[in-house]
């Protein structure tokens, strides 16, 4: 067993102080999606949604990798193969955590994206309606993070990196949103071997050959142990 390709997903985040989607509490619970993710709710309320975006940036910039990011950036430099990490998160606490070349499928709340032009750019802490795009100058930035109604970044390097998996683990993700709930199709296909990491079972746990329950911090460093053969 040579490449490992690893999804991640809110749930990872969660013990670092960010809430995740559709759990009691969860973000979609308090703000529509309709209204602050999608390019038509933008255009409804562009105030809204950049409000919603700049506390989010805010909150992720305060927040702190914890044992399950370190875990996987561990796997990353120890083991003797490609480990591959693709998160639907927009926060930075992977690579806060040490890991390097992480996949950002649904972008990333640290870039700006010109929805005039496409020019993209370092976000700044807070934009707003009048946020200039430095390339053409318009008032048109908006977080470059994908929206309900956008293609996800990144498809085609993904769909070759499953295709090439040894082991595909899946991790803190509800396996609710279309296509990364598709990936372990995906990579059973390529005659990968599967595992789900995750608080409770997924929506699509039954896909995969093998699941392990619990809080990220602790069932992913547990993980990542026999993965590296340390535990007895
Ligand atoms: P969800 O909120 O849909 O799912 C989070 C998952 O994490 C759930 O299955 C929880 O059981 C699990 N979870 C919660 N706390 C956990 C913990 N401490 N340890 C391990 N697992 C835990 O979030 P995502 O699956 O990431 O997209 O959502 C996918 C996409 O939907 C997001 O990227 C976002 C959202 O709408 C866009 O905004 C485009």
């Amino acid at each position: 067993m040579r490449k490992i390709v690893i999804l991640t997903g809110a749930g990872i985040s969660a013990e670092s102080g960010l809430g995740t989607f559709r759990d009691a509490g969860g973000i979609w619970t308090k703000y529509p999606l309709e209204d602050v993710a999608t390019p038509e709710g933008f255009a409804r309320d562009p105030v809204l949604v950049h409000e919603f975006y700049n506390a989010r940036r805010v909150q992720a910039a305060a927040a702190q990798p914890n044992a399950a990011h370190h875990a996987l950036a561990r796997l990353q430099r120890d083991w003797p193969g490609e480990v591959v990490i693709v998160t639907q998160n927009v926060d930075g606490l992977h690579e806060a955590g040490g890991a390097r070349g992480v996949i950002h499928m649904h972008g990333t709340l640290a870039g700006a994206l010109c929805a005039g032009c496409g020019h993209r750019w370092v976000a700044p802490e807070t934009m707003d309606t009048t946020t200039p795009c430095p390339a053409c100058t318009r008032p048109s930035a908006r977080p470059d993070v994908v929206w309900f109604g956008e293609m996800p970044y990144f498809m085609d390097t993904i769909f070759d990196h499953l295709a090439s998996a040894d082991l595909f683990a899946a991790i803190g993700t509800s396996g609710q949103v279309y296509p990364a709930a598709g990936f372990v199709q995906e990579a059973t296909a390529s005659g990968a071997r599967t595992i789900e990491l995750n608080l409770e079972p997924s929506a699509v746990a039954s896909n995969f050959d093998e699941t392990r329950f619990g809080p990220a911090s602790r069932v992913v460093p547990d993980w990542v142990s026999d993965m590296l053969g340390l535990r007895g």
